[in-house]
């Protein structure tokens, strides 16, 4: 079903079509902010992107499938996305990681049955300097431990 994007968001993916070389190069922002407006960014979302930007759907779609930051598959209510690139594997990313898909009882790739927390292995968060490193939500936290794990994971709502 297509979908329209509110006032809010044609008007800032306007301002970055003024504002950028090519409209292309605009894909990535529209996406971020179309990401606030929509939990999925579905074929008809990156449909109403395409229209907006005046490109191929299956270009922006390419985008928003390629990075993980794009919800395009359902996901739970919280995103916990475990950096696993080699600074953080040296650190213990794959403890982190065993050690969140105990406590949620899935395994990385998945959803807790109740819809709660999508539990993911991601490429390098550009903190490697506080490894291990993960992302909750749009938060990014280092030098993890199962104390500071736990403490995590009690402050989701
Ligand atoms: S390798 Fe994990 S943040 Fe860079």
């Amino acid at each position: 079903m297509a979908v329209e994007l509110s006032k809010e968001s044609r008007e800032q993916i306007e301002q970055l079509i003024e504002r950028y070389p090519t409209r292309r190069a605009v894909m990535l922002p529209a996406l971020h902010i179309v990401t606030k407006e929509f939990e999925l960014i579905d074929d008809d979302v990156c449909q109403a992107v395409a229209d907006a930007l005046h490109l191929p759907m299956v270009d922006v779609k390419g985008v928003a499938t390629f990075y993980d930051m794009f919800p395009t598959e359902p996901r739970g209510k919280h995103q916990l996305l475990v950096c696993i690139n080699l600074p953080c594997a040296l650190n213990g990313a794959r403890r982190v990681l065993r050690y969140l898909e105990g406590k949620l009882g899935i395994k990385a790739g998945e959803t807790t049955p109740d819809g709660r927390c999508t539990l993911k292995g991601l490429e390098c968060l550009a903190a490697c300097d506080r490894a291990p490193m993960m992302y909750v939500n749009e938060d990014l936290h280092g030098e993890l431990t199962e104390d500071k794990l736990d403490q995590l994971l009690g402050e989701l709502t």
